[in-house]
């Protein structure tokens, strides 16, 4: 599947993964493109693009659900990262989608089995001076707090495959009992919203909107919880190849799939520089070991 250390497929994750061998990933990790929210190309299966989540959206995830229940390996782990979203005002909506429960619902349809989900907190401050959000403002405070509410956190949600695992993840490369004390809490309090990649190198000259990356801590704990050394972590929406670069440095292999060409070839570099990396860290231990 992979020569070398990783492979990120130029194109639509749907079609592509129909044609992946099944069980061929030990683990995914990824954020799906949030409908409404943010579009990231003018192409069609940009499900960036679809406006309507109870129909397009929904068609779309749910044939993404069922190709990835098939391609992960037996009872290994697939993390979706996932915020609520709000209704577009401009188009009459009031209140929040339930977009987490929209992946909730499709991943169980497809087979998967819901296992859990960790709260990422965002700061209420930073997030109303971002997104304007009257609902977090001191004037919507001040004007009505019967429509105020905190700030949307982000969301990682836990399934596995069905079936038995046939390789236990634990051992070398691991985790820490006492990182296991602060991991194992329901809330990360404690990730930075700007531990990212940078953004620049992916922009298009027509982005209206950009990429939201997935906080390189948050990829750091999963990739380290869920799979072992040498193993594939797959991300269908690349975006610049976060979960990849994370999983790399660990010393594990990436799959990945993306559509935007800019961000096709920004993932491209964030990976060789990962490759680079692992490569001096395993010269520099066997030169130490020497
Ligand atoms: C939320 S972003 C992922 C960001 C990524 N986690 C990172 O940290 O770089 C979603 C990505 O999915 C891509 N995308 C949207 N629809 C897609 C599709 N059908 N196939 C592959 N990629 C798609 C978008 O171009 C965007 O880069």
């Amino acid at each position: 599947m992979i020569d070398g250390t990783f492979h990120i497929h130029h194109g639509d994750c749907i079609e592509h993964m129909a044609t992946m061998e099944a069980a061929s990933m030990d683990m995914a990790v990824f954020s799906p493109p949030f409908p409404s929210l943010y579009a990231y190309t003018s192409e069609a299966s940009d499900i960036g693009n679809s406006e309507d989540l109870g129909g397009d959206a929904r068609l779309h995830l749910g044939f993404f659900y069922r190709q990835l229940a098939r391609i992960v390996k037996p009872g290994r782990v697939v993390c979706v990262h996932v915020c609520q979203i709000p209704r577009m005002k401009r188009t009459g909506g009031v209140g929040l989608c339930d977009f987490r429960g929209l992946n909730i619902r499709l991943g169980e349809r497809s087979g998967l089995v819901y296992e859990y989900d960790w709260l990422i907190h965002k700061n209420p401050q930073a997030q109303a001076i971002r997104t304007k959000s009257r609902e977090l403002q001191f004037s919507g405070l001040e004007a009505d707090r019967a429509k105020t509410r905190g700030s949307l956190g982000d969301y990682i949600i836990k399934f596995r495959a069905p079936g038995d695992n046939e390789v236990p993840i634990r051992g070398e490369g691991g985790v820490s009992r006492n990182e296991w004390i602060a991991w194992a809490e329901a809330s990360w309090t404690d990730i930075r919203e700007t531990d990212t990649l940078n953004v620049k190198a992916g922009r298009g000259e027509d982005d209206t909107k950009h990429i939201c990356p997935l906080q390189l801590g948050v990829i750091d704990r999963l990739v380290r919880l869920f799979s072992n050394p040498n193993e594939i972590v797959f991300s269908p929406f690349t975006g610049i190849g976060s979960e990849g670069y994370v999983a790399v440095k660990h010393g594990r292999r990436f799959y990945g799939c993306e559509l935007k060409d800019e961000y096709h070839r920004a993932a491209i570099e964030n990976l060789e520089k990962a490759v680079a990396y692992s490569e001096d860290q395993m010269a520099l231990f066997a030169g130490g070991a020497t």
